[in-house]
């Protein structure tokens, strides 16, 4: 159990890390099934049966190491795609196409250390609930919102709150922009967490990593008014108790923070 967390806390920080090390143990359980098939009977598989087996194996573990939903895909589908394309001999430009469609979702994973990962529902229930203390019209912000899933929700959920999303990977951003569109108390801005002014909002949000924890804590410290919140998913800011704690009952333990920032 004590591995499977620190795995699923390295996950956390290199989710990229976590998939190569799950495809890595999926493709030589496989094989050594295979060979073990081999040397005792004549059963010889598909090449494309064991890619799947390997992919679902691969994206099985990734799951239960506490990789995203996202991942799951990418896990199960990468060595089968590998198999046919390697049979079907598709043009360089589909790789470099997958290559650049992970970096534009994946671009703050080099520079910040926070790569896309999603806050799941129970998250959002508990977000939810906290929100409902607040005035009707509260401003909240999503710092590095992704496609802004849970942001859209929150906002169809408290349509007299206004709501703003900051994100600077170019696809996440373009993602996050359409949808909000046509939800008239939700904005997106192409805009780094480091320069937006936190000072009108009585909410920060942000799902990050603990990189940036203690210099985030220091900007709301210094710019949000006294009595407004931030919330983070998962990361505490070092040497700065949460006033308040929401677990949210998933394997990984992870939970809610919340402080209020004082006079
Ligand atoms: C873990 S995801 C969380 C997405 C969303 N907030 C959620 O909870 O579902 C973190 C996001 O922060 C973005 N991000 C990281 N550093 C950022 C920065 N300096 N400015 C804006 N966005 C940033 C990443 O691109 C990524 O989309």
């Amino acid at each position: 159990m004590a591995v499977r967390l620190g795995i699923a806390r390295l996950g956390g920080r290199y989710p990229a890390l976590l998939a190569l090390l799950a495809q890595l143990a999926a493709t030589l359980s496989i094989g050594v099934l295979i060979v073990l098939a081999a040397q005792f009977s004549a059963w010889r598989p598909a090449w494309l049966a064991a890619g799947l087996a390997q992919g679902l194996l691969a994206a099985s573990l990734g799951q239960w190491l506490g990789l995203s939903r996202s991942w799951w895909w990418l896990n199960l589908a990468f060595v089968p795609a590998l198999l046919l394309s390697s049979g079907a001999s598709l043009p360089s430009w589909v790789f470099l196409g997958a290559f650049l469609l992970i970096l534009l979702l994946n671009w703050n994973s080099i520079g910040e250390r926070v790569p896309l990962y999603l806050s799941g529902a129970r998250c959002r229930r508990e977000l939810t609930a906290l929100l409902s203390r607040q005035a009707a019209e509260f401003r909240f912000v999503d710092l590095g919102c992704g496609p802004a899933g849970s942001l859209l929700q929150l906002a169809r959920q408290f349509p007299r709150a206004q709501f703003v999303g900051v994100e600077t990977a170019p696809l996440s951003f373009a993602i996050a922009w359409l949808r909000c569109l046509a939800q008239d108390n939700c904005r997106i801005r192409y805009e780094s967490l480091w320069r937006t002014d936190l000072a009108g909002f009585d909410v920060a949000y942000c799902f990050l990593s603990p990189a940036p924890m203690a210099a985030l804590w220091e900007k709301a410290r210094g710019q949000m008014a006294a009595g407004a919140w931030l919330i983070s998913n998962s990361f505490e800011v070092p040497g700065v108790p949460a006033d308040e704690l929401i677990e949210l009952h998933d394997w990984r333990r992870s939970r809610l923070l919340l402080w209020r920032i004082a006079d």
